[in-house]
């Protein structure tokens, strides 16, 4: 359960959400990075208004060559450090040595088992220590974040904030301020993937296919969350 914080001005932009949050969250927060367009703007945007904001990666084991692209590119491009987590190495070698490397495509439970290991786990980490943490989730992205808020109260974490300062940006608004502002890009965006996790669990969608239809495609749309957003 996570309750909202009212945002100091209705119809507030992305950085007044961001800066409204780290305000409230008083102490450091961090940006959950995947390096997706939608954390990509954040990261300019939390730059362009001097807020102070780390940033963190999960790196399950599985992610694109082009996304640790943009990682080397976004080093290059501003004063940042990326705080990079793994999973646990026994807990892989176990997964991976029992079940073997698709697991995830066999049942629900086994997904949300990888899921477990390589992502949550290692975001509980990340989290040790943190005042508040923000996330590129839209609400049109999925059914599962109909009932966002742009500031919440993070009750599975500990009660501290969660900030979705993109919450009612459309995808078109996310790709315009990206090319305004000549963000570093994913290449698989070109390739036609519309939104980009693990390798082996997203593909290349059409342009009249919802946006997260290529996560997880063999599972429904009311799954489709791997535990990092309860
Ligand atoms: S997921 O839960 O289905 O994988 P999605 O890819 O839509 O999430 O990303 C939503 C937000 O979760 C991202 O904007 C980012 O804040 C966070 N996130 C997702 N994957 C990672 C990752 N590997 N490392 C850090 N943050 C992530
Ligand atoms: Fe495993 Fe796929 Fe989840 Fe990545 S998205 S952690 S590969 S099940």
């Amino acid at each position: 359960m996570s309750n909202s914080i009212p945002v100091p001005v209705a119809g507030a932009s992305p950085a007044e959400i961001l800066k409204a949050g780290i305000d409230a969250a008083n102490g450091p927060v961090f940006l959950a990075c995947s390096f997706s367009l939608e954390d990509v703007a954040i990261i300019d945007i939390a730059h362009a208004a001097g807020l102070k904001l780390g940033v963190f990666a999960l790196d399950t084991g599985r992610l694109h060559e082009e996304t640790y692209e943009v990682a080397e590119a976004l080093s290059a491009r501003y004063p940042l450090t990326i705080d990079w987590y793994f999973p646990r190495h026994e807990e892989v070698e176990k997964l991976e040595r029992e079940k073997g490397l698709f697991s995830f495509r066999e049942s629900l439970e086994n997904r949300h088992e990888c899921c477990r290991i390589r992502k949550v786990e290692p975001l509980l980490r990340a989290l040790k220590g943190v005042a508040g943490w923000v996330t590129g989730m839209r609400r049109e992205q999925s059914v599962t974040r109909n009932d966002l808020h742009a500031i919440e109260r993070d009750e599975q974490n500990g009660g501290i904030l969660k900030i979705n300062p993109l919450l009612e940006w459309s995808e078109r608004q996310v790709m315009e301020y990206a090319r305004e502002h000549h963000l570093p890009e994913n290449r698989l965006y070109k390739q036609k993937f519309r939104s980009i996790g693990c390798a082996p669990c997203t593909r290349a969608i059409g342009p009249w296919d919802h946006v997260r239809e290529g996560r997880w495609w063999w599972e429904s749309p009311g799954q489709k969350e791997c535990g990092l957003h309860r």
